[in-house]
């Protein structure tokens, strides 16, 4: 849930490390802090936002040291409560991604031996463990101390008295990037981007000794290999090329991305056990959840087979029936509860699939099988359009094993986002930004469309939004509806079309501003709205996708409107990576 970066080389390391956080700041960004290696340990960390640094910040000497950028979880963010952290002398720093469970008692321990503690965090006990460890040569003191810590760790580490950076990993992603001469580490491969294209993913257990003569990791005492990866994404997909914000960027990648990742999907890529699949679970959060939901609705419809779909934060602790397939759906790979729930359906011998972003995260190591949704680095908070490519890759699996593959969806997905951005949006966006509630309602999968525009509004822009199965609303909310709480509806023509429009004429007659997306040509609508948005495609699939657009849209304006820090909302991590 935090970013860390190491670097060793013949660069200065402080500018290198500064770069780097603001690259992983969307993974925590209530404090950061450096320390550097040049004969002796240099520091600086404060509380606040990595990329409101000062550049004077960066001139810390060594072409050695470690960063961090925090999402607070052990203590609130302050400078002391930032990392690094140091020992009782200040001769070992260590920055740490994770969370060490077992960190009071061990904390107890130390502080019994004489240790005195500064911080509230659970890493302190780290570089205080590596002191008590220590006897000259920080690995060894390393490959001690992972005996004692229990929990999810991806750690840097550096010493007084050697020009080396030590790197360990346990269930936090860790990668190393190599370069000529110069050697990174990271909790992802966004700061290595600019440098090198060869990176080598740690695994559970590896402890990785680097100097700038090379590299050499171990499990345990015992030295093993690890393959490097040549990385496909360019620099320039990690900076906003003149967009205001990454996620107004990503938004308009999304037609390129919706077809990547249909086409991502073959006769031949997809697993064999899904076509034999007589029920399946989908494991996910947040927006992965609601793609999940989506795909519940379609999919038993297509397919006629069972589709359950679960919180990854649920399915772990609840005893539910399993079914011959649980699907995971995670955009970063590395979220706490989808992992765990697919780690439940390894131990019950199920198949498992995993759908992500990130090639070699933590899912794809976990599950059987794994799709990879093609959609680039996602930096905004807000996911967009690796909601997008996960619709792509499950409404083309639902063609795929229904048979009922459709032409249309395939050459015309990336088409309809286009159209999306040529509406305008100005009167939803002034209604929106003038309430307090907004209701988002809509039927069938249009009602998981929706959960996903309410999820949105109220993640950036901070109005408390709500999504109702519009036929649920007057079973109780109906008592909140007034002028002031705006109802966005999604009234397409469709099975369920005639219901839909009684409903809204129903939270009309309560005074309630309707923003519609239906068909231009639909006079009853039109009349009825207070602001019709207007949308004309010829499959569902192309609606869901169409209308997932025009919610981010509205999302997005609405909150630049409000002046909302976009992509970095308050009190978020883009990465979830703690139960
Ligand atoms: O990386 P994941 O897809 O597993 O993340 C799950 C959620 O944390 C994520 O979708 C979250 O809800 C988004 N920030 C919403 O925009």
């Amino acid at each position: 849930m935090c970013g860390i970066v190491g670097y060793i080389g013949f660069r200065p390391a402080a500018p290198v490390l500064f770069e780097g956080l603001k690259q992983l700041e969307y993974r925590g960004y209530d404090s950061y802090g450096i320390a550097t290696h040049s004969n002796e340990i240099f520091i600086h960390k404060k509380k606040g936002k990595v990329s409101e640094f000062s550049p004077d910040e960066t001139t810390l000497p060594g072409t050695c040291g470690i960063g961090h950028t925090r999402w607070a979880t052990h203590g609130i963010p302050s400078d002391l409560n930032a990392h690094p952290h140091t020992d009782c002398n200040e001769q070992i720093a260590v920055v740490h991604n994770g969370i060490i469970e077992n960190y009071a008692h061990l904390k107890r321990e130390l502080r019994a031996k004489g240790h005195t503690f500064r911080s509230e965090t659970d890493t302190e006990v780290i570089p205080h463990l590596l002191e008590d460890l220590n006897e000259g040569d920080l690995l060894k003191a390393i490959q001690k101390m992972v005996n004692y810590l229990e929990g999810s760790y991806a750690v840097l580490a550096i010493s007084n008295d050697c020009n080396r950076l030590i790197a360990v990993k346990n269930r936090s992603p860790l990668v190393l990037g190599i370069g000529d001469g110069e050697f990174f580490a990271a909790s992802d491969i966004t700061p290595l981007l600019e440098y090198t294209n060869r990176v080598l993913y740690l695994e559970d257990g590896d402890i990785a000794e680097i100097s700038v003569d090379g590299y050499e990791i171990y499990q345990g005492s015992t030295q093993v290999s690890r393959r490097v990866h040549e990385i496909q994404w360019a620099p320039e997909t990690v900076q906003k090329g003149g967009f205001p914000h990454f996620m107004l960027k990503e938004i308009y990648e999304q037609p390129e991305v919706i077809n990547r990742a249909i086409h991502s999907l073959t006769p031949d890529s997809i697993p064999r056990f899904l076509y034999d699949a007589k029920s399946m679970t989908v494991v996910a959060c947040g927006s992965s959840y609601h793609a999940g939901l989506i795909f519940r609705y379609l999919a038993e419809s297509a397919c006629g087979i069972p589709v359950r779909v679960e919180f990854g934060s649920e399915f772990k602790y609840n005893s539910v029936p399993l079914t011959d397939v649980i699907i995971g759906i995670s955009q970063s790979g590395e979220t706490a509860d989808t992992l765990s729930a697919i780690h439940k359906g390894n131990c019950s011998n199920v198949q498992t699939v995993a759908i992500t972003n990130v090639l070699n995260s933590s899912i794809t190591r976990y599950a059987d099988n794994t799709i990879l949704m093609q959609a680039g680095p996602e930096i905004s908070v807000a996911a967009t359009k690796s909601f997008t490519a996960q619709l792509g890759v499950l409404l083309q699996m639902i063609s795929l094993l229904s048979g009922q593959v459709s032409d249309e969806f395939l050459s015309h997905a990336g088409v309809s986002i286009d159209k999306v951005f040529l509406l305008n949006l100005d009167d939803a966006v002034s209604l929106c930004a003038k309430a307090e509630h907004i209701f988002f309602v809509g039927r069938g999968p249009f009602y998981p469309v929706m959960m996903e525009g309410a999820l949105k509004m109220k993640e950036i822009s901070y109005i408390h939004a709500e999504s109702y199965a519009a036929g649920e609303i007057k079973h109780g909310p109906f008592s909140l509806l007034s002028p002031e709480t705006p109802v966005i509806a999604t009234c397409l023509p469709g099975p369920a079309y005639a219901v839909m429009l009684g409903n809204l004429k129903e939270m009309k007659a309560r005074g309630t501003p309707i923003i519609a997306i239906g068909s231009e040509e639909d006079t009853e609508l039109s009349e009825l709205a207070d602001v019709l948005i207007p949308l004309e495609e010829k499959h569902i699939f192309l609606e869901i996708v169409a209308v997932t657009v025009i919610l981010q849209l509205l999302a997005y304006h609405t909150a630049a409107l409000l002046g909302r820090e976009i992509d970095k909302p308050r009190n978020l991590a883009k990465s979830v990576t703690v139960e």
